[in-house]
């Protein structure tokens, strides 16, 4: 029976290098895991403490049982100003109480132009939230946008990493 994989893009950009990389992941899991792209990223509310309280905001539960519902995370993510983009520090902020990432399996993929601050305070974040990311499932891709093209990956060694890293993740869920 596939595995079910809860994925986010910490791009909003429509046209993102990283949805690009998680739809491509899906098509090439497709049978061994059911991949979904989380589509609420940009309409969680700003974490406030405040509303993170036994009813929390509707949009936050859903997420919360997204990703409970889900065996894994695939994350997929940009740099921004030298680290993680607000909307995904955002959602993850969501998390920190209410623990859905704890023991949960992670993949984390940091795609950008560079990436290493993003992908190294995202490792930080994750961990102190408890979640299951093994190195083998963190990969950095710089130059993405040379490596991911026309809806492909297009550097051998960048597809070889992206199926290592998968394999880490399924290899989490067993
Ligand atoms: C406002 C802004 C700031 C950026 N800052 C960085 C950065 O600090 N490091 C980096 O690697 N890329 C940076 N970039 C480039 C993006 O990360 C890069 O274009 C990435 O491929 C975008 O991902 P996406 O195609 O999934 O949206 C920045 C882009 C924008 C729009």
């Amino acid at each position: 029976m596939p595995v079910n994989i809860l994925a986010i893009s910490g791009s909003t950009r429509q046209q993102s290098t990283n949805h690009t990389l998680i739809h491509i992941i899906a098509e090439l899991y497709a049978g061994t895991a059911n991949i979904t792209h989380f589509e609420g990223l940009s309409t969680l509310p700003h974490f406030n403490p405040d509303l993170d309280n036994n009813t929390p905001p509707p949009a936050v539960t859903a997420f919360r049982e997204q990703l409970r519902a889900a065996d894994g995370v695939l994350i997929c993510t940009p740099e921004y100003a030298m680290g993680v983009p607000g909307s995904l520090k955002n959602a993850l902020d969501w998390l920190v109480s209410s623990m859905e990432l704890s023991k949960k399996p992670v993949a984390l993929i940091t795609a950008s132009s560079m990436g290493e601050q993003a992908h190294a305070s995202l490792t930080g974040t994750l961990l102190v939230i408890e979640a299951n990311l093994p190195e083998a499932s963190r990969l950095l891709i710089p130059f993405v946008k040379a490596k991911v093209k026309d809806g492909k990956i297009t550097d051998e060694s960048t597809f070889q990493e992206v199926k290592a890293v998968m394999a880490s993740l399924l290899y989490s869920l067993t």
